[in-house]
C-alpha cells in the first residue's frame, strides 16, 4: 500500500524518529543514497509561490539521483480544466512521486486516493508537514531529544504552520502551546487530533490567548507570517488583530535563557517578529532553512522504499 505524507500525523511517532534519523545520516553524507537513480522523475507542482520548497525539492531530488520536474499550475491543466485525480493518473505513468503545494487539503487527499505513487504535501492552507520535519531536525540538533521540550507558537494559530506544530510536536512528545487572538485559534478537529497523539507520546497541547503566558519557560519560540498565501485580502484586519502578538525581545525574555527562535520564512520583520530577534543570537532560522533539504530527502527515501 503506497504511503503518502499529507499531514504531520500520517506517520507514527516511531516513523517520525526513523525519518529524522535518516535525515541526520543524509546531512552527514549527502550523496549516500540514490533511490531515484535512472534518473527517475519527481513532479513538484506549485499553485502558490515558493523559494525554499522549490529549491530544496529540486536539489534533493537531484542529490538522490533523480530529475525534478517543476510544474506551475498557472500554465498546466490542473486547477483549471483537470481534476487532481485525473492529473495523478497521468503523472503516475511517468513519475515516481508527486509533490504538491496547494490551497485546500481536499485536493491532496483526492490525488493520493487515486494514485499509486507517493503524494507529498509541500504546503496547503491547513498544514506544512515538510517544514515541520525540517524544524524538528533543527530542534534536535540544537536541543537534543525532542520529547519533553516546550515549544510555543505565537500569532496566527489557524495557519498551516501552527496546525502542523500541533500534530508534529505532539507526535514527537513535545509540549506545544499556541497563543493567538480570538478568531485565529487552530481548528478544533486539529487540536483534538493533536491531543489524541500527545496522549500516546507523553506530550501536551495548550491553546491560549495570552502571548506572555505562552512564552514563559519555552525552549523554542516560533512564529509565522500574519498574512499567509491566499489571505492577502484580509491583510489590514489581520495586522490589526495580531499586532500585540509580535515576537520581540520582551517576549523572548519570558522564554528560557537558552531558548531558540524559529520561523519557516519568508518573514515580515517588524510585524510577526522584530528584527533584533530574527537576526539575533537566539535565532536558528538559517539552519532551519537548510534542513528542508535533508529532511525532505529522508522523507522521499523513506516513502520510495514503501511505494
Ligand atoms: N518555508 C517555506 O516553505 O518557504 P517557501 O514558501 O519559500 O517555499
Ligand atoms: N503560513 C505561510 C507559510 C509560508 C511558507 C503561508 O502559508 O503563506
Amino acid at each position: 500500500m503506497t504511503r503518502h505524507f499529507l499531514r504531520d500525523d500520517d506517520i507514527t511517532p516511531a516513523e517520525q524518529t526513523e525519518i529524522l534519523n535518516l535525515a541526520l545520516d543524509l546531512k552527514r553524507d549527502r550523496w549516500s543514497q540514490k533511490p531515484l537513480e535512472g534518473p527517475q522523475t519527481v513532479a513538484v507542482i506549485f499553485d502558490k509561490s515558493s523559494t525554499r520548497t522549490r529549491v530544496s525539492f529540486a536539489v534533493g531530488i537531484a542529490d538522490l539521483g533523480g530529475a525534478p520536474l517543476i510544474i506551475s499550475t498557472a500554465n498546466s491543466q490542473l486547477g483549471g480544466k483537470e481534476t487532481p485525480a485525473d492529473t495523478a493518473r497521468v503523472l503516475e505513468r511517468m513519475v515516481s512521486a508527486i509533490v504538491w503545494r496547494t490551497y485546500g487539503q481536499a485536493g491532496l487527499e483526492e490525488m493520493a486516493e487515486k494514485t499509486t505513487v507517493p503524494v507529498i504535501n509541500a504546503l496547503s492552507d491547513d498544514f506544512h508537514p515538510c517544514q515541520l520535519l525540517a524544524d524538528l531536525l533543527t530542534i534536535r540538533e540544537h536541543k537534543g531529544d525532542l520529547a519533553g521540550l516546550r515549544l510555543t507558537f505565537i500569532g496566527d494559530g489557524a495557519c498551516n504552520m501552527a496546525q502542523s506544530y500541533l500534530l508534529a510536536g505532539a507526535t514527537a512528545g513535545m509540549h506545544v502551546t499556541i497563543a493567538s487572538p480570538e478568531g485565529y485559534a487552530p481548528t478544533d478537529t486539529v487540536v483534538d487530533d493533536a491531543r489524541a497523539r500527545a496522549a500516546q507520546t507523553g506530550g501536551s497541547i495548550s491553546i491560549l490567548t495570552d502571548p506572555v503566558d505562552a512564552a514563559t519557560g519555552a525552549d523554542v519560540l516560533v512564529t509565522d507570517t500574519w498574512v499567509s498565501m491566499g489571505k492577502e485580502e484580509e491583510k489590514s484586519a489581520r495586522l490589526a488583530s495580531l499586532s500585540s502578538y509580535r515576537v520581540d525581545q520582551r517576549l523572548m525574555s519570558q522564554a528560557k535563557p537558552d531558548a531558540v527562535f524559529m520561523h519557516c520564512l519568508p518573514a515580515d520583520r517588524g510585524f510577526e517578529v522584530s528584527a533584533d530577534v530574527i537576526d539575533g543570537p537566539q535565532s536558528i532560522i538559517w539552519d532551519e532553512a537548510e534542513n528542508r533539504l535533508h529532511a525532505q530527502k529522508a522523507l522521499m527515501v523513506w516513502l520510495l522504499a514503501r511505494a
